[in-house]
C-alpha cells in the first residue's frame, strides 16, 4: 500500500521517451494523496504534453528559470523550499550529467541546488548510455552528495536495445517515494506527543483557547510512527486528522490532558510536549450559560493550570522529554530558561509573530535548543521539520 497523504512532491521531467509514461505516474501520486508540483525542461515537452500535466497535477506547470511572472508567483526558490521531496523521472544522461557538476543554467537544476529536500533520479536511457563511463562516473558523483537512484531496470528498450536503462515503472517509483518517508531507526521505542490547544471551558457554550492548528504535532506523531515507534498523541481539539497507525486520544482542557497522560506515560521512551496547553483556566465553570447584563464590564478570575511538560520531566527521569516554547520575543533566551528550569533534554523554539510559521501555518522554521548545543532549521514544510527534529532526538537515545 502507499501513503503520500498531504506529502509534497517535485516532480522534474526531462527529454526522454519514457516521460510518456509521467502522467500515469504524476495520477498515482495524487490518487495516494500527494501534492504535486511539475517542473519540466526544455526538451521534455516535445515528450509528453504540459497540459495533460498540467490537468492530471491539478497545478500549473514550471518551466523556466527567467521568468519575471513565475518569480512573482512561486520562484525557485520557493518550490525548492516548498517539497517534500524532488523526483526527477525520467532523468537523462545529459540531466544527470548537469546535476553532478552542480550547475543552476535552468529551472530544474537551479531548484535542485536550492534546496534540501531529498532528491530521487530514475533514470532512463539506452543501454549504452547508461553504461557509458562517464554516465557511471557522474552517477557515483551524485550517490556521494546522497541522491538516491530509483532503476534503471533492464528489459527491451523503445530503441530495439535490451539492457539495463530502462525507466523504473510508476507504480515502482511511487512505492520508492513512499518508503522514503518511513524507517526503522525509533524501532521499539514507545513515544508520547501532545498536539493543539486546549480549550478551557467557562459556561457550557464558551472557552478559553488559542491559535494552535495541531499540525507540528501530529506531523512528529506521523514521523515518528513511519520511523517504526509505537505512537500514543494526546490532542486538544484540530481539525486535522491523525496518521493511521498513530494512537490518538482527544482530550479538550489541561486538566483532561494530563489525566490522560497519566494514564499513558508508563513505559514511555520519549515525551514530546508540542500541545500548546492554555497556561490558565476560568476558576469556576458556570453550569449554565452566562446571561447578558447591563453591566459594561465583567471578569473572569483565572487559576493557572497544571504545568503538563514539568509533570513529563518530574516522572521521566531516565527518558527523553522535549519541550516546544512558542515565543514573540527574546526567542533563543526564553527557550534557554524553560529547558534548565524543567530539566528537559532539548526544547525546540519558534517565533509565532511570523504568521508564515507557526501556529496554523504548513512551514515552520525552529531552533533546536540542548544543554550542548543550539541549531536552526529553516523555513520548510512542518513534516520536513517533523523529520529533522527526530533525527536530533535520535543521538540521545542510548
Ligand atoms: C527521440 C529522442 C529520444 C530520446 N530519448 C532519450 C532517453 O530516453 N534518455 C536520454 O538520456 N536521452 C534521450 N534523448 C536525448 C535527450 O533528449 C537530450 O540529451 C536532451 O538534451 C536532454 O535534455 P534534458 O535532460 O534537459 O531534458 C532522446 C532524444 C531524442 C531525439
Amino acid at each position: 500500500m502507499i501513503r503520500l497523504s498531504n506529502k509534497k512532491i517535485l516532480l522534474c521531467i526531462t527529454g526522454g521517451i519514457a516521460a510518456y509514461k509521467t502522467p500515469e505516474l504524476t495520477r498515482i501520486f495524487k490518487k495516494n494523496g500527494a501534492d504535486v508540483r511539475i517542473i519540466m525542461t526544455e526538451s521534455s515537452k516535445e515528450f509528453v504534453a504540459p497540459l495533460s500535466l498540467q490537468a492530471v497535477s491539478g497545478n500549473q506547470i514550471h518551466y523556466s528559470l527567467i521568468d519575471e511572472e513565475a518569480e512573482l508567483g512561486m520562484g525557485h526558490i520557493e518550490l525548492a523550499k516548498w517539497a517534500d521531496v524532488i523526483l526527477i523521472a525520467p532523468c537523462t544522461a545529459e540531466s544527470i550529467s548537469r546535476l553532478s557538476q552542480g550547475r543552476a543554467n535552468d529551472l530544474m537544476s537551479a531548484v535542485i541546488l536550492a534546496s534540501d529536500a531529498d532528491l530521487f533520479i530514475a533514470p532512463a536511457m539506452n543501454v549504452k548510455m547508461w553504461g557509458d563511463k562517464v554516465t557511471q562516473k557522474n552517477v557515483k558523483t551524485l550517490k556521494i552528495k546522497n541522491v538516491n537512484f530509483i532503476g534503471p531496470d533492464s528489459g527491451d528498450q523503445a530503441c530495439g536495445d535490451v539492457g539495463e536503462g530502462r525507466m523504473s515503472e510508476p507504480q515502482d517509483i511511487a512505492f520508492a517515494i513512499a518508503k522514503s518517508f518511513s524507517s526503522s531507526y525509533l524501532n521499539g521505542m514507545r513515544i508520547l506527543i501532545t498536539a493543539g490547544p486546549t480549550k478551557e471551558a467557562i459556561d457550557p457554550v464558551r472557552y478559553l483557547t488559542n491559535n494552535s492548528s495541531g499540525k507540528m504535532g501530529y506531523a512528529l506523531a506521523e514521523s515518528a510512527f513511519l520511523a517504526g515507534a509505537q505512537v500514543d498523541l494526546v490532542s486538544g481539539p484540530v481539525s486535522i486528522n491523525a496518521y493511521e497507525g498513530v494512537n490518538l486520544h482527544k482530550i479538550n482542557s489541561a486538566d483532561e490532558m494530563l489525566e490522560k497522560i497519566k494514564t499513558l506515560i508508563n513505559g514511555i521512551d520519549i515525551f514530546i510536549g508540542c500541545a500548546a496547553v492554555a497556561d490558565f483556566k476560568p476558576t469556576n465553570y458556570i453550569d449554565s450559560k452566562i446571561k447578558k447584563t447591563d453591566e459594561n464590564n465583567m471578569s473572569i478570575n483565572l487559576t493557572k493550570n497544571p504545568d503538563i511538560l514539568k509533570y513529563a520531566s518530574e516522572n521521566m527521569k531516565d527518558k527523553i522529554v522535549i519541550g516546544f516554547s512558542a515565543e514573540t520575543d527574546n526567542i533563543i533566551e526564553n527557550a534557554r530558561l524553560k529547558l534548565s528550569k524543567k530539566d528537559l533534554d532539548m526544547i525546540i523554539c519558534n517565533d509565532v509573530s511570523d504568521s508564515s510559521i507557526g501556529f496554523d501555518s504548513d512551514n515552520n522554521e525552529v531552533h533546536i535548543i540542548t544543554k550542548d548545543y543550539e541549531k536552526k532549521l529553516h523555513k520548510k514544510s512542518k513534516i520536513r521539520i517533523a523529520k529533522e527534529i527526530l533525527k536530533n532526538i535520535e543521538p540521545l537515545i542510548n
